[in-house]
């Protein structure tokens, strides 16, 4: 029977088991978007997941949500991961860079010359509705409406996803996930309640799907699809979006991404507020998609444990419970008690010290030593 510390192929890489650490923005990156050498302690410590997939990295210059997240769209920033990359390596782990782009999920003050946020078309979020975007000054507002896309704007943000991939093999990533869930830029396209193009890139499922599908057929092409997974959150509003069917646009959607070969497609199956639960998102992608699925959301190790071996997917990812605890794989395997996460430092420490909350979580085994 597989269990979570059965080897699995995921792409190009070897995942020693089946725990892997879910992006979780963090906001340590320098102002312009560079990493700090504390990212690189904080990712090595966690390097005993079987494949850690880093916060959300912007790809392009209108990709960011927040200050102080990391980007990959300059040589700077390249050369700044290469630090962090190499640290994972070091400690025997495997990483991806997930790329995330915000979208209308922005603010003027946070893209490069205060630039309108961009959107497939130009609906706001419901202003009741606030965002995360706590490291945006006066970030407790309604998001402003977004500009839609030209053509020329669609091929240029599909570009800089397609770039931010070569630069992520070349700083040495074993791999990206491109961010479709959580209502990013992506997922905004795949959605009815934010897509009303009459283009090729809106209205029917294939056409609203066909910018993710852009993203990963173009980014494979470049690096390969084995170093290609893709993020899916298929019942969750988060950030104010909605899709009228949305167990058809899914199916269609894994289906293509099955004909790609892509490495692997992490569902986030979010209980909570923002989560409608007509249907079961990862059973639905493991029905529709033949390759490996990452399940995430809400699970420990019993209920990771027990998805896998009844072959529901083939790996669970942790969010928070691995910002807490960065030696989770040895903790569930012996049983240890887990630390709890402290929410208060997920984006911002006590007096800017960014250890706090970060790399300051104890490791059991140094902690005995
Ligand atoms: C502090 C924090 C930051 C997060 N940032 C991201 C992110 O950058 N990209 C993403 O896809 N999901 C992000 N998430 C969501 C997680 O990847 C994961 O889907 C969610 O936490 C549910 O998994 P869990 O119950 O194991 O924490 C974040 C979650 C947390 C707690």
């Amino acid at each position: 029977m597989t269990d979570l510390y059965q080897p699995l192929r995921v792409g190009k890489v070897d995942a020693p088991n089946r725990i892997f650490m879910a992006p979780c923005t963090r906001c340590r990156a320098d102002l312009d978007q560079i990493p700090t050498a504390i990212m690189a302690e904080y990712y090595a410590q966690r390097a005993t997941a079987g494949v850690l997939i880093t916060e959300g990295v912007n790809p392009s210059p209108l990709g960011r949500s927040e200050l102080n997240q990391p980007a990959l769209y300059s040589d700077a920033h390249e050369r700044g991961w290469i630090p962090v990359v190499d640290a994972v390596h070091e400690a025997g782990g495997r990483i991806f860079a997930q790329l995330m782009h915000a979208g209308r999920v922005s603010f003027p003050e946070l893209l490069s010359g205060a630039a309108t946020p961009v959107a497939p078309s130009a609906i706001r979020p419901d202003p009741d509705f606030r965002g995360y975007a706590v490291r945006c000054p006066r970030h407790d507002r309604p998001y402003p409406t977004p500009e839609a896309l030209d053509a020329a704007g669609v091929e240029r943000e599909i570009g800089h996803f397609v770039d931010a991939t070569v630069r992520a093999v070349r700083a040495g990533f074993d791999g990206v996930e491109i961010h479709g869930a959580g209502g990013y830029l992506p997922m905004q396209f795949l959605s009815s309640s934010t897509n009303h193009r009459t283009d090729r890139y809106g209205g029917s499922l294939e056409n609203r799907s066909r910018f993710l599908m852009d993203c990963v057929e173009r980014a494979s092409e470049a690096v390969g699809a084995d170093r290609v997974g893709v993020k899916l959150s298929p019942a969750f509003n988060f950030n104010d979006v909605y899709d009228d069917a949305p167990q058809d646009l899914y199916a269609s959607v894994a289906q293509r991404l099955s004909a790609c070969g892509i490495a692997f497609i992490e569902v986030s199956d979010y209980r909570g507020r923002h989560s409608v639960r007509e249907f079961d998102p990862v059973a639905l992608i493991r029905r529709n998609f033949a390759g490996v699925v990452v399940a995430n959301g809400g699970f420990d190790r019993d209920s990771a444990d027990e998805l896998v071996k009844s072959g529901g997917a083939d790996a669970v990812s942790f969010g928070s419970m691995f910002i807490a605890n960065p030696d989770l794989p040895e903790r569930f395997r012996i049983d240890a008690s887990l630390s709890r996460p402290d929410r208060s430092t997920y984006y911002t420490t006590p007096d800017g010290d960014l250890r706090v909350g970060y790399t300051d979580y104890a490791n059991l085994r140094l902690e005995v030593l």
